[in-house]
């Protein structure tokens, strides 16, 4: 078996283990969750009925903040642990106002997805970053690759900066993926895909781009390093590769998305594999 298969084998397996990691994290941290919930429940049903609300409250949030510091994750699981029960003692009391937090909810896990994830929202390619992408993106009939595609914004800029290139947008969230399927649906090449990139193959494709967050960056670049061919570019919006100089960086004015980095991979791989380096781009 090859260099490159064992070591595309090993990061296969170092994702379906980081999946399950994820999974098993959550998994526990709702339990945790609601337990808590289940403990403010009894508090309030049978043990200390005379306390006063406000009193008891209190009482439950102190508990959580001790328990959660414990055995939850981070301040986000923290604070969904303290809230929930007051939460539904509040929808108790005024069910309208439940049923509108419902609804909000609803729409945000639609909008978001599987957020938890890959630990990153949805925010969007500003049109500053947009122009500078296009004008790396190479001409002919290359294979793109977005990484978590959004409402399909950049696969379109793309798309009018090369027409001929065959685009797959990668995006797990319901809504932004159901608006790119509408937007795309007459375009024969672009496919949006409803996959987790990173249990997906990157081996076919020359150019890839993604903004996404710092904390999956690493992750990103190990996989990029061994599946990507020498001759193909990564691109990203705003977040570095920890110790890893980009090949170029472009500035872009105004707002927090202020610059691209774009790595030649050939470079890279070269200086692990010792490979001979074949610019196309
Ligand atoms: C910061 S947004 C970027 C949206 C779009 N690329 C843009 O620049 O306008 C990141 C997107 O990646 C998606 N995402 C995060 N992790 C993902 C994963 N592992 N697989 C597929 N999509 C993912 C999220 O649902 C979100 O829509």
């Amino acid at each position: 078996m090859s260099k490159q298969r064992v070591s595309k084998a090993s990061t296969d397996n170092e994702s379906a283990a980081r999946q399950r990691f994820l999974l098993l994290g959550l998994r526990f941290s709702i339990l945790v969750v609601v337990s808590l919930f289940f403990a403010g429940f009894l508090l309030t049903s049978f043990a200390i009925k005379e306390w006063q609300p406000w009193f008891l409250s209190l009482f439950y949030v102190c508990i959580s903040l001790i328990l959660g510091r414990f055995f939850l994750p981070n301040r986000v699981w923290l604070t969904i642990a303290i809230l929930f029960y007051p939460t539904y003692l509040i929808g108790k009391q005024w069910p309208l106002l439940a049923l509108f937090s419902f609804f909000c909810l609803s729409v945000l896990t639609l909008l978001m997805g599987q957020a938890w994830r890959g630990r990153v929202p949805l925010f969007l390619t500003s049109r500053g970053m947009l122009s500078q992408l296009a004008s790396l993106i190479p001409q002919g009939k290359v294979k793109i690759a977005e990484l978590g595609s959004g409402t399909g914004s950049v696969v379109e800029a793309m798309c009018l900066a090369n027409p001929e290139a065959m685009i797959d947008g990668y995006e797990l969230a319901w809504i932004p993926r159901w608006i790119s399927y509408c937007r795309f649906a007459k375009q024969p090449n672009i496919r949006i895909l409803n996959q987790d990139f990173m249990m997906t193959d990157w081996s076919c494709y020359d150019v890839i781009y993604v903004f996404q967050s710092p904390l999956v960056m690493e992750a990103i670049w190990k996989k990029a390093l061994t599946e990507m061919h020498a001759n193909s570019i990564l691109i990203s919006n705003s977040f570095e590769v920890p110790g890893v100089t980009a090949t170029q960086e472009f500035s872009i004015a105004g707002g927090r998305q202020n610059k691209l980095l774009m790595w030649k991979m050939g470079s890279y791989k070269d200086h692990i594999h010792g490979n001979r380096r074949q610019d196309k781009f």
